[in-house]
């Protein structure tokens, strides 16, 4: 008997995304495909400047200026983010879509109390009277670990700390019960117990709520016991796609291999093969023809310095997808 397949909540199509440079447009985001099945978690990992903020961001229609979108589509529950109608993405923004931002400074307002801010999305999305938006801002604000929640309501975001700026957006992010939830970094500025809390109480809450999450992160250690699936972004493509297990035993891409031989003793095979990735990323406007990977990989061949390597199937069918020519070939050949 075969499964159904599961249901996307949001499938993002073809982005690529644009900054315009004194030279002219450059692509930074180049045709990603992305997706996250209802109740899955899904971590994007990818080293600083690969475009994992810029993507989420975009799907939030909140891209800084000079950058834009130039195409593709962002399906969430049916309908395009990226094309509807301003007082509609305000419904799904903060409401059936939480958003939990990498820099909780520029992010949050400096000028309003955090209470209010928690309370704004409760009473825009939620219809709750003021009074009980502050009991579930103060019920937010101890789920996520700030202790005497009542008293910080009336904090101004400066009073706190790096940390507790961080919990303040995760509270935001969490406020209307969303059924997705995009968290960038979420958890950088705070200490391993408040860190594993913060993991815990979304664990419970997907349980809880069905929510599904897209995590970005550096930290793949802290992504092997929180997600499902694995997406690896390089140069703003999408280079690997795998449930998470079979990532951490059978790294495919040269570039996902020398990540998780930066984490130690996780994977020896993947240690034994790159040992580190030399190099840097390809500036935007500087992409190379192929590959984008090729110039910093040591089983680059010609045809990766020639042609973009699509994203396919391992071995022609499953859920691990690799956007390599060389894994592609020796998986044949094995
Ligand atoms: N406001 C901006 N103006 C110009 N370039 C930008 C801006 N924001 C991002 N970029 C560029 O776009 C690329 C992708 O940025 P993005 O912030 O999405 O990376 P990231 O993967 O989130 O990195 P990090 O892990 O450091 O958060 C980078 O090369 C960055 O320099
Ligand atoms: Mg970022």
């Amino acid at each position: 008997m075969t499964m159904p397949a599961p249901e996307r909540l949001l499938d993002v199509k073809g982005l690529s995304i644009e900054i315009d440079t004194r030279r002219g447009p450059a692509t930074i985001v180049d045709g990603i495909n992305l997706h996250v099945n209802k109740g899955e978690t899904l971590g994007i990992v990818g080293e600083s400047g690969c475009g994992k903020s810029l993507t989420m961001l975009s799907l939030m229609r909140l891209l800084p200026n000079k950058i834009k979108v130039k195409s593709g589509t962002a399906n969430f529950a049916g309908r395009d983010l990226l094309t509807m109608s301003k007082s509609e993405l305000r419904k799904v923004r903060g409401g059936q879509v939480g958003f939990v931002f990498q820099d909780p400074m520029t992010s949050l307002n400096p000028v309003m109390r955090i209470g209010d801010q928690i309370c704004e999305p409760l009473i825009y999305h939620k219809n709750m009277k003021r009074s009980d938006a502050r009991i579930r801002a103060t019920e937010l604000l101890r789920l996520v670990g700030i202790p005497s929640p009542a008293e910080r309501l009336d904090a101004f975001p400066h009073e706190l700390s790096g940390g507790m700026r961080q919990r303040v957006m995760i509270a935001i992010g969490l406020a209307c019960d969303p059924e997705l939830l995009i968290a960038d970094e979420p958890t950088t500025a705070l200490d391993v117990t408040i860190q594993a809390q913060i993991v815990d109480l979304v664990k419970e809450l997907r349980v809880k709520l069905g929510m599904s999450v897209v995590w970005i992160t550096h930290d793949l250690a802290l992504i092997a016991g929180l997600v499902d699936r694995v997406a690896v972004l390089y140069a703003g493509t999408v280079v690997e796609d795998a449930p998470v297990e079979e990532l951490f035993a059978r790294p495919s891409h040269p570039y996902t291999r020398g990540l998780l031989a930066s984490i130690p003793k996780l994977s020896d095979v993947a240690a034994n093969r790159l040992s580190s990735i030399g190099g840097t990323p390809p500036e935007p406007g500087r992409r190379p023809q192929g590959c984008p990977f090729a110039p910093r990989c040591q089983l680059a061949e010609d045809i990766c310095r020639q042609s973009v390597p699509p994203l396919e199937p391992l071995g022609g069918s499953g859920p691990h997808r690799v956007a390599c020519f060389v894994a592609q070939r020796q998986l044949e050949a094995a």
